[in-house]
């Protein structure tokens, strides 16, 4: 195997805090040592050029079938309680190649294609000004808690037909999700905590399912319980794990994108004014948010043979992370890539990623952001970050976004 001369750098520094602030300039450091680089610490392969990225993701020589589906970590009572989200888990559609990923993601594409999405416009507007009305007249707002995080859980619960007050409570264990998914260094305390969490979310999932199967609805879910129904088109456990996925996919990026985006906005005066001035770049300007600082940053993949890439031999069994966030500012894709600028044309960001598994809910996503930003530009009036040095993210490989951004509004 290939090695690459810097041994110390990892894409695990991400949890340092100069580049939880900033990743992007630990991803452009990686790109310069190699663009295919060797993780000694990860023990994988990580990608950083935009052109790697989006050959990687559109080749069938790697697998999506990469959770951590070894038991070994889980301690002996407890494997047979944390087997079945386990299962669950494996068994969403993010995490399986053709022909299981073909015929789940053709059951659940239905219901998110862009004419139907299209449909919701009216009612997520709505929704947007049912959140402003009741948060504007406190001359602050907290926009995470009471704006960018209530949004999109009320849209995808409606959607599935899950009660929007539960949101609380599917807030946790999407976290829960995020967690195993994110895959940083975790206890087997924590792993063992997260686990329960999705168990908890079955069960959830479970007394719905149960409740439709005497009274149906016209919602997601039914149309899946049809399916299942229908045959052997999804068993229980495929039901079960891709209702969290649609839940937990459907919310916390959209909360992030709009988090991340206004607060890039706020720090860009300019192109905030000019955003308020021209409401007709709504649509570049969600796109330009999307690659400037997206919600997700990074996926993975597993070789399943030995096979070359640029001068890299991989082997078979390998992991191979594409850093979406470090494709999305690759200077040799976009010019002045660390720049935010809302009337950038040319824009093919990944941060939807790229091929089979591009993600089911980008036309939802987008309506959302567009409705939602259109609707802040608009509404919140002389908005300024209440603190500065206090804007902090999350550290996460996987994710990007903040826990808080409290603004105060004038008048
Ligand atoms: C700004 C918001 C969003 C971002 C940045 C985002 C990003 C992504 C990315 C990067 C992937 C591909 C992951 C991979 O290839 O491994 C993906 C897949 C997926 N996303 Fe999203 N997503 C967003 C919103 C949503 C929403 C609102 C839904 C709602 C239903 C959703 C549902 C899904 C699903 C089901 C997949 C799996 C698709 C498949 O495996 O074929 N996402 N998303």
């Amino acid at each position: 195997m290939q090695q690459n001369n810097d041994t110390r750098l990892s894409l695990n520094d991400v949890y340092q805090p100069e580049y939880v602030a900033n990743p992007y300039k630990l991803y452009h450091r990686l790109r310069k040592a190699d663009p295919v680089f060797w993780d000694e610490q990860l023990g994988g392969w990580v990608l950083t050029s935009y052109n790697d990225v989006v050959a990687m993701l559109r080749d069938p020589r790697f697998s999506a079938q990469r959770f951590v589906t070894d038991k070994e970590w889980m301690p002996t009572d407890m494997v047979e309680a944390l087997g079945s989200p386990m299962r669950a888990l494996t068994r969403q559609m993010l995490f399986l190649d053709p022909p299981d990923h073909t015929r789940l993601r053709g059951l659940v594409s239905k219901a998110f294609t862009p004419r139907v999405i299209e449909g919701l416009r009216e009612h997520i507007q709505q929704i947007v000004d049912d959140l402003l009305d009741k948060a504007l007249p406190q001359g602050h707002i907290n926009l995470i808690q009471e704006f960018t995080y209530p949004l999109p859980a009320i849209v995808i619960a409606e959607m599935l037909g899950v009660p929007p007050e539960d949101r609380e409570i599917f807030f946790k264990w999407t976290n829960d999700f995020g967690t195993i998914l994110d895959g940083g260094e975790l206890t087997q305390e924590q792993l063992v905590q997260a686990f329960m969490g999705v168990s908890e979310f079955m069960d959830y999932f479970r007394q719905i399912i149960a409740q439709r199967r005497t009274q149906t609805k016209d919602d997601v879910i039914q149309a899946l319980i049809t399916a299942e129904e229908g045959g052997s088109m999804l068993s229980e456990e495929e039901l079960l794990g891709n209702c969290i996925l649609l839940l937990a996919a459907g919310h916390g990026t959209t909360t992030h994108l709009l988090g991340n985006g206004m607060l890039a906005l706020l720090r860009n005066p300019t192109q905030y004014q000019l955003l308020k001035e021209q409401s007709d770049l709504l649509q570049l300007a969600v796109m330009e948010l999307l690659r400037y600082d997206g919600p997700v940053q990074v996926t993975a993949r597993k070789a399943k043979e030995n096979l070359v890439l640029r001068d890299k031999k991989i082997e078979a069994g390998q992991n191979v992370y594409a850093v979406l966030g470090a494709a999305s500012h690759d200077p040799a894709q976009f010019a002045d890539p660390d720049r935010l600028d809302i009337q950038r044309a040319e824009n093919r960001h990944l941060a939807f990623g790229q091929g089979i598994h591009y993600c089911l809910g980008a036309p939802l996503a987008r309506l959302e952001a567009e409705i939602a930003l259109g609707a802040l530009i608009r509404r919140l009036p002389a908005p300024r970050i209440e603190n500065e040095a206090e804007v902090e993210f999350f550290p996460a490989m996987i994710f990007r976004g903040l826990n808080e951004l409290p603004l105060t509004l004038g008048s």
